[in-house]
């Protein structure tokens, strides 16, 4: 969850970590340090709060050195404070390490140091590598050994970047579970988390694996694994411009991602289509295309927006694949013994392919036998890279915390899978063709419901005091009011909850009173009527309402507060559509709050631990 950058090479490296550090900030935005070589030490300066805070600090100190790590933090142990932020160090400061990941044992070796006279600043189990470290430097171990040496003790996840004053001409870096990658540029070399961090200096990049460990100097690198053999590693090219990494314009990268998304759906199915024979292209599924459209059950693992559109996609591949799907947490899934047949298909859902769970959920499903496809946003992410095969969303870098473009390019990847196996089995030409027909037009209509944000901000006003909110939908769109409310939480604080709108009637109506709003998804589709229903129960108790309803729909206005009238499209690709006006109701709601919807409140991009 928290960010690391590092650099090396011939340029002061203080702003380039700090600028690092500020596109990594979505990871982790609680406290954040720097660690820099000087002549024969090793400075660092830290703070609690967001990067701007530790940039003003270090240019207080005037911190500069052409060798340096940065990190940002989303607190696992330890309060978010100045002495828990990253870097640490050992007790003469000459070994400065930074981390992302836990460490299980840490207690279990924290005492141990105890015991060998070591005393601890942090409450962090970070430190405990650190100390490990040095434990090992002092047997007159190289820094390289001594690191290798610590990691062969911890259990748990990591991406380590380390320091030592007596090898200042290099950084050691190691992998466990959270991303690690290595940014080569001419004389210098770059670290970070993601490579969002890096592309401003290089598009060449060394994704390092787990349990490798590298040893980075301004002029090369050298790779090996944990167990000291020599790790080949491949230069991987980026195609990624810096410009895609930028807020464009607007206040913030959530109302510019929110806004985006007619294009991030078009380069979804961009080149995917073939019209004339009802079919789809997917690249990536080509070598086990018959494996994946005779599976006997799908089971889709996710967390959060992932996991929603998960649910969306068991609708769509019951529905056109006509296999029978599953949609299972990522954390549930690991933990329990899941029934799990060669013949199954496995879909990991994620934006990232980073998730922590959902990385550790697909290589339990790949030691059971099912064939694992990824569904992924980041190129060459974890998950991406250990899945089968699978099939990227194109969706370009989400930096908002809050999820909105990649979960409808997340859902028009799955409806494409939908009709690539239907269309191997039961699914006519025809069929296929309506369909991708509809997927052509949907950019389109995206377009027309973004023009109704002012409508849409008008009715946020209404509702920034509100303290609860209900969001209801049926079949294809209970995945969206479970979306909806979590936009809303996430961002706004405000508690709220998504059910199925027969459910409503089993429990949650007792809620409904003058103050509670209630969003329906209401479309016209074969269970408008009973939707209706469900309005008039709710008016009936004084709920106030709020409908995503179709543009056509008359009837409608008379019965809620206030409408939101969108386009209609056929019923498996409505929650594309239906979506978008709660992610922006969300968005209003939270800014006229006075929040920070990029960076709310102890949440990070990616969540790199379990
Ligand atoms: C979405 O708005 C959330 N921030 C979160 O639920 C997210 O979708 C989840 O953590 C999964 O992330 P992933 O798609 O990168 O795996």
């Amino acid at each position: 969850m928290c960010g690391i950058v590092g650099y090396i090479g011939q340029k002061n490296c203080v702003p380039i970590l700090i600028e690092g550090l500020k596109r990594l900030e979505y990871r982790g935005y609680d406290s954040a340090g720097l660690g820099v070589h000087t002549s024969n030490n090793i400075d660092v300066v830290k703070t609690k709060g967001k990067v701007a805070t530790l940039e003003k600090a270090a240019s207080e100190v005037k911190l500069k050195g052409k060798i340096g790590i940065g990190h940002t933090r989303w607190a696992t142990h330890g309060e978010p404070n100045q002495v828990n932020a990253h870097p640490h160090s050992n007790d003469d400061f000459s070994i400065s390490l930074i981390h992302n990941g836990i460490i299980e044992n840490y207690a279990a070796l924290k005492k141990g140091l105890i015991k060998k006279g070591y005393v601890f600043k942090s409450d962090t189990d970070s430190e405990v590598i650190v100390n490990l470290i040095d434990s090992f430097i002092k047997l007159n171990h190289t820094l390289f050994e001594s690191v290798r040496s610590a990691l062969n003790l911890v259990e748990g996840t990591y991406g380590i970047a380390v320091l030592y004053n007596k090898e200042p001409d290099k950084i050691i870096v190691a992998r466990k579970g959270s991303p690690l990658v290595i940014g080569i540029g001419d004389g210098e070399h770059f670290i970070a988390s993601d490579v969002n961090a890096l592309i401003t200096h290089t598009s060449q990049v060394v994704y390092l694996e787990d349990d490798e460990i590298a040893e980075i100097y301004a002029d090369r690198f050298v790779a090996r694994t944990i167990t000291d053999e020599e790790a080949i590693k491949i230069v991987h090219e980026i195609d990624m411009s810096p410009e895609e990494i930028t807020k464009g314009g607007y206040d913030h990268y959530m109302l510019k991602e929110i806004m985006e998304q007619p294009e991030s759906i078009a380069n979804s199915f961009r080149g995917r289509l073939l019209h004339e024979e009802g079919l789809v292209k997917l690249g990536g599924l080509v070598d086990i295309e018959d494996e994946f459209a005779e599976s006997e059950r799908i089971i889709i693992t996710a967390c959060g927006t992932s996991w929603h559109s998960g649910l969306v996609g068991e609708y769509m591949f019951e529905q056109f694949a006509e296999i029978p799907t599953e949609v299972d947490y990522a954390s549930e899934f690991r933990y329990r013994n899941p029934i799990v047949r060669q013949t199954d298909s496995m879909l990991f859902i994620s934006q990232s392919g980073e998730t922590a769970d959902t990385l550790a959920a697909m290589r339990e499903a790949k030691r059971r036998g099912a064939l694992c496809l990824g569904v992924c946003n980041v190129v060459g992410s974890s998950i991406a890279r250990e899945s089968h095969a699978g099939s990227y969303i194109h969706a370009g870098p989400e930096i908002g915390v809050a999820s909105t473009k990649a979960f409808t390019s997340q859902l028009v990847v799955l409806a494409l899978m939908s009709v690539f196996i239907g269309r191997k089995k039961h699914m006519s030409i025809i069929d296929g063709q309506k369909i991708l027909k509809e997927m052509e037009k949907i950019p389109g209509k995206v377009e027309q419901i973004l023009k109704l944000n002012d409508h849409i901000e008008a009715i946020a006003e209404k509702f920034v005091n509100a303290n609860n909110f209900l969001y209801l939908g049926r079949g294809y769109n209970f995945p969206v009011a479970l979306e909806g409310a979590l936009k809303l939480k996430e961002i706004s604080y405000i508690h709220a909850e998504g059910y199925p709108a027969a459910e409503m009637k089993h429990g949650p109506i007792a809620l409904i009173d003058e103050n509670m709003p209630v969003v329906f998804l209401a479309p016209q589709d074969s269970v408008y009527d009973k939707v209706i229903s469900n309005i008039e129960e709710v008016k009936a108790r004084k709920g106030k309402i709020i409908a995503v309803a179709s543009e056509n729909d008359d009837k409608i206005d008379s019965l809620v507060d206030y409408t939101i009238k969108i386009p209609e499209t056929i019923r498996m690709l409505m929650p594309i559509l239906n979506v978008i006006p709660l992610q922006l109701l969300a968005y209003h709601i939270a800014v006229k709050k006075g929040l920070d919807v990029d960076q709310p409140r102890n949440l990070a991009k990616s969540v790199t631990v379990e």
